[in-house]
């Protein structure tokens, strides 16, 4: 797993100063890029969970969809989508979250998730942990169980984990 990680966190470009000065943004885009790399990644996170009986992946909008829909192929699931506001077409549910300044919202179609249903959550990255707890607020409210949240990266000194103490939390680096 350490060689697998060092090649992980080495594909992220740093950007200095995006998108705001004095933020180290870490661009996904070249993760995406080495074909290898986004291979492995899928792998691995696979094998965390193919013993853990989900029958549903959720991916949070946007960049939590890209995996997503990768971890549902390889774990033979559903595919759910968490989107901002007014974006899904049919009957839905929303939770709004705390930004920076202001609040955000996530909404899920009500027939995304049955009672019963086992959901792994992915999204890109864990940062203050608002938009994940939301997310998790909407599967529980629609009779899921939560086996599992993960990301590819999180940023350990925002401690977004305290939100989501309840939850099986995991992540392939810490920035
Ligand atoms: C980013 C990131 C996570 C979220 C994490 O998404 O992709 O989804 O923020 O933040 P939090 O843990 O503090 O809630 P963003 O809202 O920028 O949208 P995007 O994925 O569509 O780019
Ligand atoms: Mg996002």
């Amino acid at each position: 797993f350490k060689a697998f990680q060092e090649r992980f966190i080495n594909a992220f470009r740093n950007i200095p100063d995006f998108p705001k000065p004095g933020i180290q943004f870490k661009d996904l885009t070249t993760v995406l890029k080495d074909k290898a790399v986004f291979a492995e990644t899928v792998d691995v996170l696979t094998e965390m969970y193919k013993d853990k009986n989900i029958n549903k992946i959720v991916g949070i909008e946007s960049r939590g969809f890209i995996f997503g829909a990768a971890l549902a192929y390889k774990l033979d699931a559903g595919l759910i989508l968490v989107r901002k506001p007014g974006k899904l077409p049919a009957e839905t549910i929303k939770e709004e979250y705390e930004l920076e300044y202001g609040t955000d919202a996530l909404e899920i179609h009500v027939d995304g998730i049955e009672k019963g249903d086992r959901v792994l959550i992915h999204d890109d990255l864990l940062a203050t942990g608002g938009t994940a707890e939301a997310t998790c607020k909407l599967i529980e409210r629609l009779g899921g169980e939560i086996a599992g949240v993960c990301f590819l990266t999180e940023l350990g000194f925002l401690n977004g984990r305290a939100k989501l103490s309840k939850y099986d939390v995991k992540a392939l680096a810490t920035f």
